[in-house]
């Protein structure tokens, strides 16, 4: 009997084909014909194995075919029978199995990467040769899809998933966007969910990736945000990881992660040794001990700043090898050492300001050396500054015609008939507004509320006012301001008991910081310099009002202490004018002190170690990280070139501002003395001046003590609203306030902060605990207020304010015309008074100088990111996020509407009046360019 069945799953033979079971040897055909090859064999199973007494042929049924075939017994046939219905429903279940493992999912990669040398970056010669042959050959970034969890089997990392993205198109000109590189993978149904990327750069030259996104999974694309440099393979084999944008809290990280979470961290923070390369991404501390510059002239050493002698906080590590000539100090080197992340991305270098304050610091200053024979010439008229704005100064040719005015188009102009180039300052709008603005006493008092430095002025709350320097080395130490002077001043309003009573007497005290440095400072040629102290009485109108300043000497040259009070309230020539000189050294101690403390220590310096430690400490899939992170674009690499040029050894800074070659001394003792982290916060500034006081029934918490205080006003709008975001921030990932100190990564940041970052400081009691929710939310609305509305109150209105430099000079280089006068000195001071005070100036040297450098630092570059703006994707991708985001955003947008409001109020006389400019500064949007205005997200300028 014959029994015909279909075969399945053999792909050797035709489908059609049909097997018969025969017990017999079996002939196709003529025994003795070659047609027998038709019958065809089968491999021997298992069903072969239990019935040998079988032979198993195949025919094919369109074939003629002769049989000759013995019939089994019914049992037989019954047996085979379910002999192969067995081995088929084994064989369909492993086929099946087969199939389903053959399913994948087809998943596209779409690589953004930026340009890196083409357009600008090609004219300088920059060549990519081997990496366009690399990109032709399409071997050029690796990727490799890394699953989210362990295998459940196993418990082990499951295998990645490699592709090589090929470069797909050229880049268009014109767009913001770059080239794209794509691939496919094949990702099994059961990879499971892609938690990261594994990217390997086979060009010779980094490449800057912006994001990558994969797009064809079941549950939606992923979306990988890079924004990062990637080293060459050849430079470094290590793999870069790239987390989803989704952010966990350690104990959060799925398994299938926690190594690579843990792994980062480690390369992140390097092993302390060796010197930086530029494509490395290492995160570290070190000392300011590369501002000077022994080797080149021992006149350039500068003291380490940062340790127990002169504390300061940390820079980042570079790990040069120090001076031949001093081996505390760092070698000097043409371009130093940042993170590779940290520095401007090409796109952003072309528009940048940074670039452009480069190119002043290295290029402008320098030429402008050689224009002027006598660096210490100072101006002879008041008409020479005005020509600033007007005429210019012309420029030397400096090899590369035109470069300056590419780089600088605000302040350098080609000059038409002689083909050169002059330098040719914008008008300031201060002093657009109103041209004697500078010479004002009420201009000069409303400065201190609403101008560049709105961090000093405090309330007086001892009387009378004394130092408390040593006397042996310093002097006496009570002040040459009496009583009866302050009565005089305000006697017919009301007693000065009554006046400190009521909060009315304020100080500009530079006194005690700045009394230690006059001795050296006065050692240096061609300059001088006092301690200071201004006293001011608040006006029934909310206005303020000088009413002395006290500029001391220490004893030295065997001469006693000298100190002399100096009031606005002089009916007599002599003294208006030594009012006005008086009022000059006053403005430079607080240029200094501006440029120095609340500028550049307390916002720029300070910030650089949060930066290092939340990079060191804090996983990039860190909620608190991403938080940060658009805070601190950019720092690093902006404090490095302050380290490189301004701040350096006879930098900008040494050589025009008050304190000299002694400026970074005088931050260290700033430092010292003055900052603590818990004061940083806006309210808590505020009533560390007596500025104000809590009061639960007013706005923000607080009763300000001049209720027309701009600076106040605007900041505290400006600080609730950063509040508000960050507690809705760090309360959606931390629901339960104790997960916070549980939260290893978090305090391991908190202690780097404290105990590395600002190890000179790490034994005060002030820092904060963080143990909870609110801990964190304090910590971290203190480093963004400091990072955006703080750098932006003392930043962007340099130019406004200082540019025109008789409102702000940044040095005064004479004695007082009444300290120890020689007859003929004091004959020359009757005689042209004016003569005194352009002499007591800035020279034009420095005054060009710093002016140059001013319009560079406040201006916005086009591509300006300001502050709740743009939201991140982390941010996007969490609705809790981006519903809390927006909602941050439209009160940054209500707050434009509030200042603007308040500006156009006549009664608030301290921002609104004939000619007085409107106080912008914490406006938080602005335009490109110089606008007094604008609060980026980070400190970058
Ligand atoms: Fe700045």
């Amino acid at each position: 009997m014959l029994n015909p069945h279909q075969l399945v799953g053999n792909t050797n033979l035709n489908s059609a084909q049909i097997v018969f079971l025969v017990n017999r040897p079996f002939v196709h055909g003529h025994q003795n014909t070659t047609t027998s090859q038709a019958i065809l064999s089968r491999p021997y199973n298992s069903f072969q194995r239990k019935h040998k007494q079988l032979q198993i042929c195949f025919i094919n049924p369109a074939a003629n075919i002769k049989a000759i075939a013995s019939a089994t017994t019914e049992e037989e046939a019954e047996e085979a029978k379910e002999a192969e219905e067995a081995k088929e429903a084994e064989e369909a279940k492993e086929a099946e199995k087969a199939k389903e493992a053959e399913k994948a999912i087809k998943v596209k990669a779409v690589v953004t990467v930026q340009p890196t040398v083409g357009g600008f970056f090609k004219n300088l010669g920059i060549d990519r040769g081997l990496d366009d042959i690399q990109d032709l050959l399409g071997k050029t970034l690796q990727l490799e899809l890394v699953c989210a969890d362990l295998d459940p089997g196993t418990g082990q990392e499951k295998e990645t998933i490699k592709g090589f993205a090929q470069k797909k198109g050229k880049e268009e000109k014109g767009k913001k966007r770059g080239i794209k590189y794509e691939t496919t993978f094949e990702v099994p149904i059961d990879f499971g969910k892609v938690g990261a990327i594994l990217v390997q750069n086979e060009h010779h030259k980094e490449m800057y990736v912006e994001d990558i996104v994969l797009d064809g999974f079941p549950y939606g694309p992923v979306h990988v945000v890079c924004n990062s440099w990637i080293h060459s393979k050849f430079d470094n084999p290590q793999k870069r990881v790239f987390f989803t944008t989704k952010s966990y809290l350690p104990w959060e990280t799925p398994s299938g992660l926690w190594r690579l979470r843990k792994e980062e961290l480690e390369t992140l923070r390097g092993n302390g040794e060796g010197e930086r390369k530029s494509f490395e991404r290492i995160y570290d501390y070190d000392v300011y001990n590369d501002v000077g510059d022994p080797d080149k002239s021992w006149d350039l050493r500068r003291p380490v700043l940062g340790g127990k002698d002169r504390p300061y906080p940390r820079r980042c590590r570079t790990g040069r090898p120090p001076c031949e000539s001093d081996p505390l100090s760092e070698k000097r080197s043409k371009r130093f050492y940042v993170p590779r992340d940290e520095c401007f991305s090409e796109i952003k270098q072309l528009t940048f300001s940074a670039k452009t304050l480069r190119s002043v610091l290295h290029t402008l200053a320098p030429s402008l050396g050689t224009v002027m024979v006598d660096k210490n010439l100072g101006f002879p008229y008041f008409t020479a500054i005005d020509s600033l704005f007007s005429e210019g100064v012309d420029l030397p040719p400096i090899g590369n015609e035109g470069f300056l005015r590419t780089i600088l188009p605000r302040v350098v102009k080609a000059i038409t008939d002689t083909g050169g180039d002059v330098l040719r300052f914008e008008t300031p709008e201060a002093f657009n507004r109103d041209k004697f603005f500078w010479f004002r006493d009420e201009e000069f008092a409303r400065q201190t509320l609403a101008g560049l430095n709105p961090y000093s002025i405090r309330l007086i709350t001892e009387w009378p006012l004394k130092s408390k320097l040593d006397p042996e080395i310093y002097g006496p130490q009570e002040s040459g301001i009496t009583t009866e002077m302050i009565n005089q001043e305000i006697g017919g309003i009301m007693t000065i008991d009554e006046a400190m009573k009521k909060k009315k007497l304020f100080i500009l005290d530079y006194h005690d910081l700045l009394l230690p440095f006059v001795k050296r400072v006065r050692q240096i040629k061609g300059t001088t310099l006092y301690g200071s102290r201004t006293i001011f009485f608040l006006n029934p109108d909310g206005t303020l009002r000088p009413l002395a300043i006290e500029l001391t000497r220490p004893p030295m040259d065997d001469k006693p202490q000298w100190k002399q009070v100096f009031t606005p309230c002089s009916w007599h020539s002599t003294g208006v004018w030594l009012w006005r000189i008086a009022k000059t050294h006053v403005l430079a101690h607080d240029s200094g002190y501006h440029q120095l403390v609340s500028h550049w220590l307390r916002t720029h310096c300070v910030t650089e170690p949060y930066v290092i430690a939340t990079n060191r400490q804090l996983s990039v899939m860190h909620p608190i990280y991403r938080l940060l992170h658009p805070h601190f674009r950019y720092t690093i690499e902006i404090n490095a070139l302050a380290r490189e040029a301004l701040i350096n050894a006879e930098g900008t800074i040494e050589t025009c501002f008050a304190p000299g070659k002694y400026a970074g001394e005088v931050s260290s003792v700033a430092y010292d003395v003055e900052w603590r982290f818990d004061l940083q916060a806006l309210p808590a500034d505020l009533i560390s001046r007596g500025m104000a006081v809590e009061d639960p029934e007013a706005p923000h918490g607080l009763k300000l003590t001049i209720e027309d205080y701009p600076f106040a006003n605007d900041g505290l709008l400006l600080w609730d609203a950063i509040k508000e975001w960050v507690s809705n921030y760090v309360n959606h990932y931390y629901p339960d306030p104790s997960q916070v100190e549980s939260d290893e990564e978090l305090q391991a940041w908190w202690t780097e902060i404290r105990t590395k970052g600002h190890e000179d400081k790490k034994d005060e009691p002030w820092w904060p605990v963080l143990k909870t929710s609110k801990d964190l939310i304090e910590i971290i609305t203190t480093i963004v207020w400091v990072t955006s509305g703080h750098h932006a109150a003392v930043n962007f209105g340099q130019y406004t304010y200082a540019g025109y430099f008789p409102n702000r000079p940044t040095i005064a280089r004479t004695n007082m015309p009444t300290e120890d006068p020689s007859e003929e000195d004091w004959k020359r001071f009757m005689k042209k008074p004016e003569t005194a005070l352009l002499q007591c100036f800035p020279s034009k040297l420095q005054a060009i100088r710093v002016m140059a450098v001013l319009d560079i630092l406040s201006n916005h570059s086009p591509d300006e990111e300001y502050l709740g703006e743009t939201m991140e994707q982390s941010w996007a991708d969490d609705p809790i996020i981006k519903a809390a985001f927006e909602r941050f955003n439209e009160r940054l947008k209500m707050i434009e509407g509030i200042i603007d409001e308040r500006n156009e109020n006549t009664q608030f006389k301290n921002r609104n009046g004939a000619g007085t400019l409107p106080y912008e500064l914490l406006k938080p949007f602005s335009p490109p360019g110089v606008t007094g205005k604008g609060v980026p997200y980070s400190i970058s300028i």
